[in-house]
């Protein structure tokens, strides 16, 4: 068995095994109220936790199926929503890191402990991947590592689209890039953006001379500034936009977040076949020079699409091709 499928064999296995114990009621107090579970048993002792027909829930171990949840209680005349799994996605604003704590910047999880009381299960919340310090855009995380896992690995190639403010045009992208380290970058699209499709959160500086919209199979360290350093350009400013089918809602403050259903969005994801998660692309692409406004209009729609996209875009996964989760890209780079 190939180490993916050892580590999918594993994480599968522990998904059954949490799938097969059935919630209790101080377990999800623990985790919804952040408090110990002595705390969250002498909660339950002292007749403070009620449900919603007014009964005392005294016993502690009271088993709470998954099928029952997410369900309100009462602790202390409070109504608290008890749930064992939560996903949101979230603006992350440039300046903060993608972190849970650190000594020098403020991190994206400060943004979500700075609400803590709209946040469910915020301690075992998880970023999806990172964005740069000064990367913008969208973040999505989740209190599921399986989950997560499967989201984040090459092997499912699931698009990252961007945004991007470049210091100078772009060259054209060759078939074999390869980056100064030997790693083979998977562009799935690069096209023009035109300004009134860029999405808001990208920061355009005034000396910038191009900007891009380029779609990544891959997720790699500095990835999309690497991969414009080795086109001779520079990236100025940068914005996730999308990651596979759930965009970032243009209306969307800095900062702010909302909860969506990362299941439904990665309902359809499947392991990505050779062609698609193959490296590079290997096909012409388009420079700054080959300006395309229809690509960049359609890749401003995906981003575009706002709030309901969490709601409404697992049923347009299901017919993308490569990776399930996916708007149509900007402009198809890769080999057919
Ligand atoms: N690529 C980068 O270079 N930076 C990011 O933050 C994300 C992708």
């Amino acid at each position: 068995m190939s180490s993916f499928g050892h580590v999918e064999a594993l994480a599968r296995r522990r998904a059954l095994l949490c799938s097969r114990a059935v919630p209790r009621l101080d377990r999800l107090l623990a985790r919804t109220l952040g408090l110990s579970r002595k705390q969250s048993t002498r909660l339950c002792r002292a007749g403070r936790v009620v449900a919603e027909d007014g009964a005392a829930l005294r016993d502690p171990a009271h088993p709470l199926p998954p099928s029952r949840l997410p369900i309100t209680v009462r602790v202390d005349a409070r109504p608290v929503t008890l749930r064992a799994r939560y996903h949101l996605l979230q603006h992350k604003p440039r300046g903060v890191v993608t972190a849970l704590r650190d000594r020098r910047h403020r991190t994206a999880f400060d943004l979500l402990a700075q609400a803590r009381e709209e946040v469910p299960l915020l301690r075992d919340l998880r970023a999806v991947g990172r964005l740069d310090l000064d990367t913008s855009g969208l973040l999505l995380w989740t209190t599921e590592g399986p989950l997560l896992h499967r989201i984040t690995h090459p092997r499912y190639a699931v698009p990252r689209v961007y945004h991007v403010a470049l210091a100078r045009p772009w060259s054209p992208l060759p078939p074999d890039l390869t980056l100064e380290d030997g790693s083979r970058p998977r562009v799935q699209a690069l096209a023009p953006l035109e300004r009134a499709a860029a999405h808001p959160a990208l920061h355009v500086p005034d000396e910038a001379a191009a900007l891009a919209t380029i779609t990544l199979t891959s997720g790699m360290f500095h990835e999309v500034r690497r991969v414009f350093a080795a086109l001779d350009s520079h990236v100025l400013g940068l914005c996730r936009v999308a990651y596979g089918s759930v965009t970032l809602p243009r209306e969307l403050a800095p900062g702010e977040h909302r909860e969506l259903d990362l299941h439904a969005e990665f309902a359809n994801l499947h392991p990505a076949s050779d062609e698609s998660s193959s490296s590079s692309a290997s096909k012409s692409s388009s420079s700054s020079s080959s300006s395309s406004s229809s690509s960049s209009s359609s890749s401003s729609s995906s981003s575009s699409s706002s709030s309901s996209s969490s709601s409404s875009s697992s049923s347009s996964s299901s017919s993308s091709s490569s990776s399930s989760a996916t708007p149509p890209p900007a402009q198809d780079v890769t080999p057919a």
